[in-house]
């Protein structure tokens, strides 16, 4: 039975190289995926192969009027691999990529949301990334993430973060 659509949104981190994985998972759960990437992540990310999968094309930029039809509307959205840079600027309002753009929106409308960092102990101790953090969650933002984790271990499988989406939609 169809879950209906997930958004899959795909930073410049290297577990975007493995994003397929995730895709090929979520469907055959029933989700409906589309993937979405900052402009830096669809160079980390195997674009055809995720196109392929999806039937759609990977979206990184504002879509501007008469360009090819849009997204269908998001049921749920999960931002695994999240970076530092995108972690911060969604929770300062930063809009200035269409994936960042396109979180800050779904979160004002009360889309499930699931961010799932992956991110070096020396980003993570950073200030900013603790607020950020903080004031994503004060906005319904559900967020996977282990500070205790080993090194290397801070993103967690995709079959662990499929599990955390479910939870998270209550799929
Ligand atoms: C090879 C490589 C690996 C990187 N790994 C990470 C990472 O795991 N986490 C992170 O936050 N940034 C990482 N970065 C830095 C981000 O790519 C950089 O901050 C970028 O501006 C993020 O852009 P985005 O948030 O728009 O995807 C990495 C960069 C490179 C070149």
């Amino acid at each position: 039975m169809s879950k209906g659509t997930l958004y899959h949104v795909v930073c410049a981190a290297p577990a975007t190289a493995s994003a397929h994985e995730f895709v090929s998972l979520a469907q055959g759960s029933g989700w409906d995926v589309r993937v979405i990437a900052t402009p830096l992540g669809a160079r980390f990310a195997d674009i055809d192969r995720l196109s392929e999968l999806t039937g759609d094309q990977v979206r990184s930029e504002f879509r501007l009027p008469g360009d090819e039809p849009g997204l269908p509307s998001a049921d749920a959205v999960v931002v695994a691999p999240a970076t530092f840079n995108t972690i911060n600027k969604w929770a300062a309002g930063i809009a200035d990529t269409f994936a960042v753009s396109l979180l800050c929106e779904l979160t004002g409308f009360g889309v499930p949301i699931l961010a799932v960092p992956m991110l070096k102990d020396a980003l993570a101790r950073h200030v900013a990334f603790a607020r950020s953090i903080e004031v994503l969650k004060s906005m319904g933002i559900r967020v996977q993430f282990d500070p205790l984790a080993p090194p290397g271990a801070r993103m967690p499988p995709w079959p662990q973060v499929l599990d955390e989406v479910h939870t998270v939609t209550r799929a």
